[in-house]
C-alpha cells in the first residue's frame, strides 16, 4: 500500500509516517519548511490547489492522510485568506485528488469545530466554531465528507522534524528548570498522545473505516490538571504550577471553554483504543527517556 501522509514533519503526520514505514508500506511524507524524518520527502505548498493535484497524482497513493494545516489558532485569526486557502481550499484539492485516483482520505480535523459551551462532544454533534482556524477546519471538513474525518484534541508528544514545542514538552522544560507557570483552571481538554492518535489514524486508513471520529486521549481534565498530572508522572515540583483563569490570558482567537471529545465511538470500534492519560503519560515518558 502506498501512503501520502501531509504534515510529514509535523506532530502527528512525522509519528504515522514513522509507523507507517515501520509497517512496511511506501511512505511519502509532506511537508513544506522542514524535511520529514520518515518517507520520502515530498515539499509542496497547501496553499497552491494545482501544485497539489500534480504532486498528488505524481505519487498516486492508494491512501492519503491529511495531517497538515494552519495550526497556529492566533495567525489563523489575524492571516484569514491564508488560513482559508490552506486549511479549507487546501483540503478541497486534497479530497478532490483522493477521488481521482480512487484514494482513500483520512482527513485530521480538530475540537475547534465546537463552541466548547457543553463538552464531551460526541460525533453527532452540532458545531459551532468560535474562531477563525475552527471555521476553516470544518470547511475542510465539507469537502471530506465521503470519507473518514478524525478529529482531535491538544496533541502532545516528542519533538517532530518541524521542532514545535507542545504543552508537554514546555512545561517539563519549565519544571525542571524550577521555573513556576501559570496554567488555567476553567479550560477542558481531553490531551491527545501523538503515537497512540497516529496508530488509531492508521488503523482508521488500514481499515477503510468512513465518516466522523472523535480520536483524542479518553480522560478530560481541566489544562490546570493536565499540568499537575504531567509534573507527577515526570516528578517534578507540581508546587510551582499556579492556578489561573482564561480571561487572563490575551489571546488573539478566542478559545472553547470545554473542548473535550466523547470517545466512545472511537472506543467500540477501533482495536487501537484512546489511551487514558496517566497511561498516555507514561508511554510518552518511555519514549523519551526509555526504561
Ligand atoms: N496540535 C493540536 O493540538 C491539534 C488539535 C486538534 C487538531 N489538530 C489537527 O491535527 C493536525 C496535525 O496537527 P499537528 O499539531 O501535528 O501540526 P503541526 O505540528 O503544527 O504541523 C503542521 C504540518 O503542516 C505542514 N504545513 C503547514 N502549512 C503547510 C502548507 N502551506 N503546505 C504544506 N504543508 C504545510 C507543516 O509543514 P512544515 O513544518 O514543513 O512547514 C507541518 O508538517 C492538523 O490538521 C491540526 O489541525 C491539531
Amino acid at each position: 500500500m502506498r501512503i501520502f501522509v501531509t504534515g510529514g514533519s509535523g506532530l502527528l503526520g512525522s509519528k504515522v509516517a514513522e509507523f507507517a514505514v515501520e509497517r512496511g508500506y511506501d511512505v511519502y511524507s509532506g511537508y513544506h519548511n522542514h524535511k520529514p524524518e520518515f518517507g520520502k520527502a515530498v515539499k509542496f505548498d497547501l496553499a497552491d490547489a494545482d501544485g497539489i493535484a500534480k504532486v498528488i497524482s505524481e505519487v498516486r497513493p492508494d491512501v492519503i492522510i491529511h495531517s497538515a494545516a494552519l495550526t497556529d489558532v492566533d495567525r489563523c485569526e489575524v492571516e484569514k485568506d491564508l488560513a482559508y486557502r490552506i486549511n479549507a481550499e487546501g483540503t478541497r484539492a486534497v479530497a478532490e485528488a483522493a477521488r481521482k485516483l480512487n484514494a482513500f482520505l483520512v482527513y485530521v480535523s480538530t475540537d475547534y469545530v465546537f463552541d466548547g459551551v457543553r463538552g464531551m462532544y460526541r460525533e453527532e454533534d452540532e458545531t459551532n466554531p468560535v474562531n477563525h482556524y475552527g471555521y476553516t477546519k470544518l470547511a475542510g471538513e465539507q469537502h471530506c465528507q465521503d470519507f473518514c474525518i478524525a478529529r482531535t484534541c491538544v496533541i502532545y508528544g516528542a519533538k517532530p522534524a518541524s521542532g514545535k514545542v507542545n504543552f508537554v514538552l514546555w512545561l517539563i522544560d519549565r519544571l525542571e528548570k524550577g521555573e513556576s507557570v501559570r496554567i488555567v483552571t476553567d479550560q477542558f481538554i481531553t490531551p491527545t498522545l501523538n503515537t497512540n492518535l497516529a496508530k488509531m489514524i492508521l488503523e482508521c486508513a488500514e481499515r477503510r473505516l468512513k465518516g466522523i471520529f472523535h480520536l483524542a486521549g479518553a480522560t478530560r481534565v481541566s489544562r490546570f490538571e493536565f499540568a499537575k498530572e504531567i509534573a507527577e508522572v515526570f516528578g517534578l515540583d507540581e508546587n510551582l504550577i499556579i492556578p489561573s483563569k482564561m480571561d487572563e490570558i490575551n489571546w488573539i482567537a478566542k478559545r472553547p471553554r470545554d473542548s473535550s471529545l466523547d470517545v466512545s465511538k472511537a472506543m467500540e470500534y477501533l482495536k487501537e483504543k484512546p489511551f487514558d492519560l496517566r497511561k498516555a503519560l507514561k508511554v510518552l515518558k518511555k519514549e523519551l527517556f526509555g526504561g
